[in-house]
């Protein structure tokens, strides 16, 4: 698709922060964003990068009713050397056009996307920050708009992407996460919406989670919703555990988001010779293991919390402290090598860096 971006730069530009050590996740915006337009009629039109600024929507609008919304999630890094680059943001273009095909929703060429990103990025590099840990934070982002209360796909859409820069997702860094193992409520089931990144899967998950926050616990770690037997993944992550020797995490299956962390990961245990399985994974499994000693570290993958280890889980009451409550060496080994990968510090061996200035 060849489509000019139309650049219109703010006029009041906004202080960025200075203390970068304070930037947390999500809480600040740059000041432009990327914007996009479609009708039936029309098809995709209008696509500029304009100031920072909210949407007017009619109250009947899809989207309030019937939550036709998906996003995405990815990061803009700032390399020793002073350039800025994305990772692998084709594979977040692709996920947004297979969570837009699940909800009815037009998709958006891959490619062009991308170029919104890498457009956006370059007008906002100012905002990417430089500490360690640190990026620009990008939510490409579409919703259903129009004024029809009819249960049908809406008439209109708006993709746009906002970006904010970050520092660790979770406040306490790389130091272990809690994690509740959920068993009553569920997120997602086979042939429903798990695989998509969709707002609805989050909204339903914020009850569980606020339930397992008032215990003290970070985090809740989803079972499948049909047997409420098999590990399926965390709120914003998804779930590998090394048992022996091997890296074992949960196959997809449709219910849960296939991460672009989680492919990368997969992809580098197998190139340091490590053994990898996906498979499903039952709690019972995690629990004999734990006993036997073969349990040997939990992490999450994902593109806000990178690799975060799991120090604790909880199960109906049982509480299993994982490897001393302690980073372990895989985890540690695999953070290193993907961050080094993401911020340029180390060679790029499967192309997933695309150079923005
Ligand atoms: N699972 C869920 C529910 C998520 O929201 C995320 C974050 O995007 C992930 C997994 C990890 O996906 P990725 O590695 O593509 O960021
Ligand atoms: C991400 O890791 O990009 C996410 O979208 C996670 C989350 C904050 C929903």
């Amino acid at each position: 698709m060849k489509m000019d971006i139309k650049v219109t730069l703010t006029e009041q530009p906004k202080a960025r922060p200075t203390d970068e050590s304070k930037l947390g996740f999500g809480k600040t915006f740059s000041d432009h964003m990327f914007a996009i337009d479609y009708s039936a009629a029309e098809g995709w039109h209008n696509a500029r990068i304009q100031p920072y600024q909210p949407y007017v929507i009619d109250p009947a609008s899809p989207v309030l009713h019937y939550g036709q919304e998906i996003f995405e999630g990815l990061k803009a890094y700032r390399t020793a050397d002073d350039h800025i680059q994305l990772f692998r943001p084709i594979e977040n273009a692709r996920r947004m056009n297979r969570s837009a095909e699940r909800l009815c929703m037009p998709d958006l060429d891959p490619e062009f996307q991308v170029e919104a990103m890498k457009c956006l990025v370059e007008v906002e590099k100012d905002w990417v920050p430089r500490s360690a840990g640190t990026s620009l934070y990008l939510r490409p982002t579409m919703f259903g708009d129009g004024a029809v209360l009819g249960v049908h796909p809406a008439p209109v859409y708006h993709y746009f992407i906002i970006t904010a820069p970050s520092g660790a997702y979770y406040a306490r860094g790389l130091a272990p996460v809690r994690i509740h193992i959920e068993d009553n409520y569920v997120r997602a089931v086979r042939g429903g919406v798990g695989f998509a990144k969709t707002g609805g899967n989050y909204a339903a998950s914020l009850k569980a989670a606020a339930e397992a926050s008032a215990k003290g616990f970070d985090q809740v770690l989803w079972l499948d919703g049909r047997e409420n037997k098999y590990i399926e993944e965390v709120g914003a992550m998804n779930m590998m555990f090394v048992l022996g020797d091997t890296l074992v995490t949960p196959m997809l299956e449709g219910s849960i988001l296939p991460g672009i962390t989680r492919d990368s990961v997969l992809t580098l245990a197998k190139d340091r010779g490590m053994k990898v399985e996906e498979r499903r994974i039952s709690v019972e499994e995690i629990l004999e293991a734990y006993e036997a000693g073969v349990l040997k570290e939990a992490f999450g993958t994902g593109t806000a919390a990178v690799i975060s280890p799991v120090g604790e889980l909880e199960y109906k009451g049982r509480q299993l402290i994982i490897n001393n409550n302690e980073i372990g060496p895989v985890a540690q080994d695999l953070y290193q090598t993907l961050t080094s990968i993401q911020n340029g510090s180390a060679a790029d061996p499967h192309d997933w860096i695309v150079k923005v200035c």
